[in-house]
């Protein structure tokens, strides 16, 4: 019997786990694997050709474990390589599978959580100079004013467990405090970095009572769901067995010590080389 398909989930390194649970939360039923590009993380500085390189490369390897669908977990792949993957790439590797990102899931709600119609988004330096945001909101949210801060830092303390020195709180604070000195009507604030809702609480702290941090997992995992009922298509090409495998570029040892710790329950990962 040919075997059914599973949901990938890719990110440059630890981030796209927040975006796996919130998914597998509302979806536990389907076969999931995770890829977490960690040897070659963080993606948000490097070049657009390099960012769409690595990102094809983990979309054909979770093709090739056979995933129907891949969610690009990742905010920085989701602005430099979704839509070339989309439109040049699929058609040729794989025109009956699927690549979803995150960024269009986040714009369409976030509107919901403001007050004010101030909204502050937090994200890498790639993320952020893309202005894909800003783009997709102003077409979705034109009411909305909309201020930006790159945090260029965030991504390397996270996945270096630097967070929690010193220097990581008071880049983590100076970043946060830029952002409002723009604005200080912001009450949302987008993690628009899979990986931000790692430090959450930090973030929270931080903040105080001034705005209410959004994280991505949610919208994206609710978005997802809607999308499969929309899609039998694809929903009937995916098996039932609720099974997850993770995969990384990292040393298996180090990946699942920060990854359990990140995910909450104990992970097992096999580490692959790329290229
Ligand atoms: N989690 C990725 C994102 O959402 C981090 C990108 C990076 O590796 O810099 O943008």
């Amino acid at each position: 019997m040919m075997q059914k398909g599973k949901i990938g989930v890719f990110d440059s390194g630890f981030g796209g786990l927040t975006v796996l649970r919130a998914i597998i939360g509302e979806l536990p039923n389907y076969p999931f694997i995770y890829f977490g590009d960690n040897a070659r993380a963080p993606y948000g500085n490097k070049s657009f050709d390099l960012i769409y390189d690595y990102t094809l490369e983990g979309v054909k390897f979770l093709f090739n474990q056979g995933c129907e669908l891949v969610i690009l977990a990742c905010n920085t792949a989701s602005a430099k390589a979704l839509r070339t993957i989309q439109q040049k790439d699929l058609p040729r590797i794989a025109p009956t599978k699927r690549v979803l990102g995150v960024i269009r899931p986040s714009t369409e709600e976030i509107a919901s959580f403001t007050r004010s119609g101030y909204v502050g988004i937090l994200g890498t330096e790639g993320t952020v100079n893309s202005g894909s945001y800003l783009m997709e909101l102003s077409k979705i949210s034109p009411n909305l004013t909309v201020f930006q801060q790159a945090c260029p830092l965030w991504v390397p303390l996270i996945e270096e467990r630097q967070y929690e020195t010193m220097a990581g709180k008071m880049i983590i604070a100076s970043d946060l405090e830029q952002l409002f000195s723009k604005n200080k009507e912001i009450d949302t604030v987008l993690l628009a970095c899979t990986h931000y809702p790692i430090i959450k609480s930090m973030i929270e702290q931080t903040v105080g009572y001034r705005a209410k941090i959004i994280e991505q997992g949610p919208l994206v995992a609710a978005k997802l769901k809607e999308y499969l009922r929309r899609h039998p298509e694809i929903e009937n090409s995916l098996g039932l067995s609720g099974e997850i495998a993770f995969f990384t570029t990292e040393r298996e040892d180090y990946f699942n010590e920060h990854a359990s710790e990140i995910y909450g329950t104990m992970i097992k990962a096999q580490q692959i080389q790329l290229s």
